[in-house]
C-alpha cells in the first residue's frame, strides 16, 4: 500500500513557482496515490507569524490547493495543527533524534545564520515535527524538493532508530518521490534567483492571486536580454532569463523544453512574451477565480478542513496508540 504524505507552510501567498514546482505535481499523484497533504502551521510558527495573518494564509492555501485541483474528497486535505498527534509523536521524537542530528541540518544553519542563540527552540527541533507528520501515517512516499532531502534522510534515520531502540518494526522507511522535470521557476527579475514570496518586489513573481492583466503586465515587463529566443536548448546558455521564460512555457503549456525552444526559435521577446501570457493567463485564470470564489466562503472552506482533519486524526490515531504502547507510556 502506497501511501504519500506532503507538506507545505502557510507562510506566503502562493505564486507560480509553488503551482508548477510542486502542487501541479500533486494534483496528478492523487490518481495513483493515497494523498495526504498537510498545511503546516506548526512549521510556520518556527519563525515570528503574525496571528491574523497566519490564519488568512492558512486558507488562502487551502482554497489555492483546491482551487488547483486536489480533491479534498478523494484526499486528506488538512490543518496540521487540528490533529494533536502530530505534536504528540515529534514529542517522542526529540526523545529519539540525537543533538549531532539536528546540528547538521543545513537548513537549520541557514536559517540560523549567526544569531543561533536568539532562534526558537522549534526551529532546531523542527526535523522531529516534520518526521512526525510523515510517520504517524506510516507514509510510504515524500514529494520533496532539493531542499527538503536532508530533511527526510533525518525521518528514515529516526524511523530507524526508533525500531532498532524498540525491537520493533513500527515505522516504514519513507522513499523520497523525485519529479522527472520538476519546474525550477526563477524569478522574472532576475533569471539566476528562485521566484520567492519574499522577493521585496512583485513583478519578480506571478501570484496565484493575480488576475488576467496582472499577469501579463508582469510578464511585458520581466527581465530579458537584447537577443531573439535562440534556435536550440543550448543556446539557453548563459541566457538565464530565456531559459527561465522557456521553460514556464514548457511547463504551463505541458511541452517539453525542447519542443518549446522550436516553437519559439528566432521569436523577438516581445512576441514570445505575448504568447507566454496567454498560456499563464490559460493556466491561472480558472483557478484564480475559483480561488476568488472560494475566499467569498471561508466557511466552506473551514468545513473542508475540518472534515480533513478528523480523517487525518482517524488515521494517526492506532499509529499514535502503538507508539506509546511501545516506548512504555501506561495507557488508560
Ligand atoms: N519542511 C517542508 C518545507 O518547508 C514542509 C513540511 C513539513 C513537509 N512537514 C513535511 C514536507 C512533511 C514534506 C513532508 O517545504
Amino acid at each position: 500500500m502506497n501511501r504519500i504524505f506532503s507538506g507545505i507552510q502557510p507562510s506566503g501567498n502562493l505564486h507560480l513557482g509553488n503551482y508548477l514546482g510542486a502542487m501541479k505535481n500533486w494534483v496528478d499523484l492523487q490518481n495513483d496515490y493515497e494523498c495526504i497533504f498537510c498545511m503546516v502551521d506548526m512549521h510556520a510558527i518556527t519563525v515570528w507569524q503574525e496571528p491574523a495573518a497566519l490564519r488568512a494564509q492558512t486558507r488562502e492555501l487551502a482554497a489555492g490547493m483546491i482551487a488547483a485541483g486536489i480533491d479534498p474528497e478523494k484526499n486528506v486535505l488538512f490543518v496540521q495543527s487540528q490533529v494533536a498527534a502530530h505534536a504528540e509523536l515529534a514529542w517522542v521524537f526529540n526523545c529519539v533524534a540525537r543533538m549531532g542530528w539536528l546540528n547538521r541540518m543545513t537548513q537549520f544553519k541557514e536559517k540560523a545564520g549567526k544569531n543561533r542563540e536568539n532562534v526558537s527552540a522549534g526551529l532546531f527541533a523542527y526535523p522531529c515535527l516534520m518526521a512526525a507528520d510523515i510517520l504517524v501515517y506510516k507514509a510510504t512516499h515524500v514529494p520533496v524538493g532539493e531542499d527538503q532531502k536532508q530533511h527526510l534522510e533525518f525521518t528514515r534515520d529516526v524511523a530507524q532508530k526508533f525500531n532498532i531502540d524498540f525491537g520493533r518494526e513500527v515505522f516504514p522507511l519513507p522513499e523520497p518521490l523525485i519529479f522527472g522535470a520538476a519546474t525550477r521557476v526563477m524569478s522574472l527579475r532576475d533569471g539566476e534567483k528562485k521566484m520567492s514570496k519574499s522577493d521585496p518586489s512583485d513583478y519578480s513573481r506571478i501570484n496565484m492571486s493575480d488576475d488576467a492583466d496582472a499577469i501579463a503586465l508582469k510578464i511585458r515587463k520581466a527581465k530579458t536580454d537584447p537577443n531573439p529566443l535562440p534556435e536550440t536548448a543550448e543556446g539557453l546558455e548563459g541566457r538565464p532569463e530565456a531559459a527561465n521564460l522557456l521553460g514556464i512555457y514548457a511547463a504551463l503549456t505541458g511541452k517539453s523544453l525542447a519542443d518549446a525552444v522550436a516553437e519559439a526559435a528566432g521569436m523577438a521577446f516581445a512576441d514570445f512574451k505575448a504568447k507566454l501570457a496567454d498560456a499563464a493567463v490559460a493556466m491561472l485564470g480558472p483557478i484564480n477565480a475559483e480561488m476568488a470564489r472560494l475566499r467569498q466562503d471561508p466557511a466552506y472552506v473551514d468545513g473542508i478542513l475540518k472534515r480533513g482533519g478528523e480523517k487525518a486524526a482517524a488515521l494517526a490515531k492506532p499509529v499514535l496508540d502503538e507508539v506509546y504502547e511501545t516506548v512504555g507510556f501506561l495507557r488508560p
